[in-house]
């Protein structure tokens, strides 16, 4: 086999190897909720992670400049609705891509709440509600961690991933 040897670039061309490493880390796409009413903001994130089962909690990384940060932190709960391969444009409207901030991003899509109030998507492949147990910053971003108050199971039979900058239908077609 003559395979050509893998790239390995310099620690000082970091910042670009860096990110060109992490495209190739398909990701599994969530829109992480918070607030109530004409107070409620969400954003489109990849930075979902399991971090216990005991107790049930979830890490996220958000940028501190993200408007949905200030309202987490009032409120002191948020949602993570795990998104299904129906939900590109929904992903794109929480990014911020249509242009739609704050509470109208929640104009598309069925909101329903369960028990801390944050708003749940009803078609998630799963919707889970957390309550705020802490939020550290670090740098650019803030590392919140969640613990599972509840959760919301969906059936659909695919779910959506980022990868290579862009999105994919990932399980069953
Ligand atoms: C697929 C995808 C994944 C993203 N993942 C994250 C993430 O994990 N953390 C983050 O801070 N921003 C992430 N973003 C960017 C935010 O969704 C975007 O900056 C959003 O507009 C911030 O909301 P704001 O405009 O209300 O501040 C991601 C965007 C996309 C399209």
């Amino acid at each position: 086999m003559n395979a050509r040897p893998p790239a390995i670039h310099p620690v000082s061309a970091a910042a670009d190897s860096f990110k060109a490493a992490m495209r190739q880390l398909a990701g599994g796409v969530s829109i992480v909720t918070s607030g109530q009413g004409e107070e409620r903001n969400g954003i489109t994130v990849t930075s979902v992670s399991s971090l216990s089962v005991e107790p049930p909690s979830l890490i996220v990384c958000i940028n501190r400049s993200c408007s949905v940060l200030p309202v987490l932190r009032d409120h002191g709960a948020f949602g993570v609705n795990i998104l299904a391969a129906g939900h590109r444009e929904l992903a794109d409207r929480f990014a911020g891509r249509h242009g739609v901030r704050g509470a109208e991003r929640y104009d598309v899509g069925d909101w329903i709440e369960l028990v801390t109030g944050a708003p749940l998507l009803v078609d998630a492949m799963a919707a889970i509600d957390c309550t705020v147990d802490s939020i550290m910053d670090w740098n650019s971003h803030a590392l919140v961690i969640g613990r599972v108050e509840a959760v919301r199971l969906g059936d659909g039979p695919q779910a959506l991933a980022y990868w290579r900058g862009d999105y994919r239908d990932i399980g069953e077609s």
